[in-house]
């Protein structure tokens, strides 16, 4: 077995897909281990020739992938099945309390997925607890790398990671909720304000990542002074539009320091 993946809900899976889709693994290379016997069948459907159970199996690499009250109870039975290298996407979950329950010199990194990974769009960060090397790093950064981009922080970083790219996508379907709401309130039926609404995201968001230009420059080419779009923006500034997103994004940080104790 090349990786055992602990917990195979949506962030598994989407990882599952992505590895195996890549040439990374054969399904057949993949244990997972999943209490739900309907999720067993549907990742074993979908991936034949894939490893299932209930119980660990003996490997050196796992993944960590089951929500974050759960992962102090898998850590026993990881250590008994002699698991020494463990990535774990658990939020909030510091590399401390994951080496505290391996075996010592276990080594752990710790990554703060976000949700577009589930269409192979993530952004991710990744943080080496205290035996991780630059190989261990380049392991977790392959593995992620599957569905998304993979950023390396240092760990106290993470908490600022969850309140840019963590929470980002919530930010992103609040704007489009907003700006399908005043579509209608400017007369357009839900249907098409809610299709403008998805579509200008996704263009926006592509001209962004595949012009490589700087977003100012892309709002400046589409602002002609005295224009519409200068009248919308107008509003922003007024409303101090940049402090407000440097509220929300250390409100979020702030709590991810909270909940990380
Ligand atoms: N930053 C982000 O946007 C982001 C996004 C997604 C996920 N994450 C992180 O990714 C992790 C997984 O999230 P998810 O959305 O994939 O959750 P999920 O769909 O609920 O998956 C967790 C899976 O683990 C299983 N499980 C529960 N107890 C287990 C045990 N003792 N051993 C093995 N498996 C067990 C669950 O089975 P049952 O359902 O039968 O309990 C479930 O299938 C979480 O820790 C979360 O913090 C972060």
């Amino acid at each position: 077995m090349k990786l055992q993946m602990i917990g195979g809900g949506k962030m598994a899976e989407a990882l599952l897909g992505g590895l195996i889709e890549r040439g990374w693994a054969a399904a057949d290379e993949v244990h997972v281990v999943e209490p739900s016997p309907e999720r067993r069948s549907a990742l074993v459907a979908a991936h034949p020739g894939l490893s299932v159970g209930e119980s660990p199996v003996a490997t050196t690499d796992a993944l960590i992938a089951v929500k974050p009250g759960v992962v102090a109870a898998v850590l026993p039975a990881l250590a008994h099945a002699g698991v020494r290298r463990v990535l774990s996407i658990a939020a909030g979950v510091r590399t401390v309390a994951i080496e505290a329950g391996l075996p010592s010199g276990a080594v752990v990194v710790r990554c703060m997925p976000n949700t577009p990974a589930l269409v192979g769009k993530g952004a991710a960060a990744i943080a080496a607890g205290r035996a991780a090397t630059e190989v261990d790093m380049e392991w977790a950064a392959g593995i992620l790398a599957a569905v998304g981009t993979v950023a390396t922080v240092s760990e106290p970083d993470l908490d600022a990671v969850t309140g840019v790219s963590g929470s980002g996508p919530a930010y992103v379907f609040h704007l489009a909720e907003a700006l399908t709401a005043a579509g209608i309130a400017e007369g357009l039926t839900a249907d098409t304000a809610d299709a403008l609404t998805r579509q200008t995201l996704l263009g926006a968001a592509t001209l962004l990542s595949e012009s490589g230009e700087d977003p100012a420059v892309l709002r400046t080419n589409v602002t002609s002074p005295g224009g519409t779009t200068a009248a919308g923006l107008a509003v922003f500034a007024d409303a101090d539009f940049v402090a407000l997103v440097g509220r929300v994004v250390k409100a979020a940080a702030d709590r991810s320091r909270e909940l990380g104790g």
